[in-house]
């Protein structure tokens, strides 16, 4: 028993430490600090309320994409971290979380792509960055740890 639960501690352990320092993980994945107000006519600009709905925020003379707006902000299955919710605005169509068939059809196509339309081409970086510090708040998300200098020392 006392050799299982070793196993089982080192195997949690081995896999927590993949989980944060893996090539893969969003460690070290900053981007510069943005500015929400700008960020405000960021997501009015690219008409993001066509497919979403925000609380506060509705745009009428939009034609709506779904009968019932995806909602944006709050507590999302998909959208935990900081790195996540830039994931899910410049690829949409990585999946971050398992979700129920209804819900699968309904926001992907048939090729399993997202339905949500790909703004790498038209958004700059720094509408994206201010993007993301607009949206961010609205989550309750873990905020971003700004690269400050100093921060490598410690590893
Ligand atoms: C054509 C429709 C469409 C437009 C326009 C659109 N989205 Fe989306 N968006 C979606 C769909 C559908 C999903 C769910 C996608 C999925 O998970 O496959 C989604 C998901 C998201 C998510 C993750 C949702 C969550 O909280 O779980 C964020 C964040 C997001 N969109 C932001 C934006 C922003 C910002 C804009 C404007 C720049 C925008 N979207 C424009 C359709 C759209």
């Amino acid at each position: 028993m006392k050799a299982f639960i070793f196993i089982f501690s080192v195997s949690v352990l081995v896999t927590l430490a993949a989980c944060s320092y893996g090539p893969e993980s969003p460690k070290g994945f900053s981007l510069p600090e943005g500015d929400l107000v700008k960020g405000e006519k960021v997501f009015i600009k690219y008409q993001c309320l066509a497919c979403h709905a925000l609380k506060g925020y509705d745009d009428a003379s939009l034609i709506k994409e779904f009968d019932t707006p995806v909602p944006l902000g709050g507590t999302s299955a998909v959208v935990t971290t900081y790195a996540q919710l830039v994931t899910s605005v410049i690829n949409p169509s990585h999946k971050l979380a398992p979700r129920s068939h209804a819900i699968e059809e309904k926001v992907s196509k048939q090729d399993g792509s997202s339905k949500m339309r790909v703004f790498n081409d038209v958004m700059t970086v720094q509408e994206l960055i201010d993007l993301v510090a607009f949206l961010q708040p609205k989550y309750d998300v873990k905020p971003i740890t700004y690269t400050h200098y100093g921060q490598y020392r410690v590893m």
